[in-house]
């Protein structure tokens, strides 16, 4: 079988990836919009709320632009959900060895969650090399990958977890770092007040947080 980390590494072609909680559909697609409009076309809908499917649903036919993920994916019968809605990729916080199994099987690319060198090589072990390191915590994490990046020199990761947008740059300066995820990008107060327009704001600024100093 086909490993999927290609796969994951073209899909997360963007530094920084929205991570975004719809609680009501209405927000999904009119969501999905803005952030394409500020330039950050992909992200990723946690399946921690019920409209969490139907939304990534109505995205993948409303905004065909939009390179979406599920998250939050926790066993096997999370990626066909995942599937089923239309996911292009899913996210784990951790990795187990049913969920690992059926990303393969189903050759959704996945990108699962790690902190430590042991769980590295497990999710390694298994052909996952793009790596969600959970939870960040600030800047912790820019040590962690530091620590990981010089034992593990295939592994690439993707910090996610109490990122402020400030701490974007230290995360990219990182060789093995692909791209810094994070709720701040679509703060609930902007998505309950339909406020879009700051939502594409925020995208376009977490944008120039990632680029390179001149
Ligand atoms: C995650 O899944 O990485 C977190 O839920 C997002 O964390 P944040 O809200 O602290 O950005």
């Amino acid at each position: 079988m086909q490993s999927p980390v290609p796969a994951i590494l073209q899909l997360l072609r963007l530094p920084v990836m929205p991570i975004v909680s719809i609680h009501e559909l209405d927000r999904a697609v009119p969501l999905a919009r803005a952030l394409v409009e500020g330039g950050v076309s992909v992200f990723e809908v946690l399946l921690r709320t019920p409209v969490a499917l139907q939304a990534i649903e109505a995205i993948r036919r409303h905004v065909p632009e939009a390179t979406v993920g599920a998250g939050t994916l926790l066993a096997a019968a999370d990626v066909q959900r995942a599937i089923d809605a239309g996911g292009h990729f899913g996210v784990s916080p951790g990795l187990v060895p049913d969920l690992a199994q059926a990303a393969l099987d189903k050759q959704l690319p996945l990108l699962p969650g790690v902190w430590t060198a042991s769980e590295v090589m497990q999710a390694m072990a298994w052909g996952f090399q793009t790596l969600k390191l959970f939870p960040a915590n600030g800047l912790d994490g820019v040590r962690q990958i530091e620590h990981l990046q010089a034992v593990f020199a295939q592994a690439r990761f993707c910090p996610t977890g109490g990122i402020r947008p400030e701490h974007v740059r230290s995360y990219l300066a990182l060789r093995s770092c692909q791209a810094v995820g994070g709720s701040w990008m679509t703060p609930q107060p902007l998505v309950a007040a339909r406020d879009y327009a700051a939502i594409t704001a925020l995208a376009r600024e977490a944008l120039q947080w990632a680029a390179p100093p001149q």
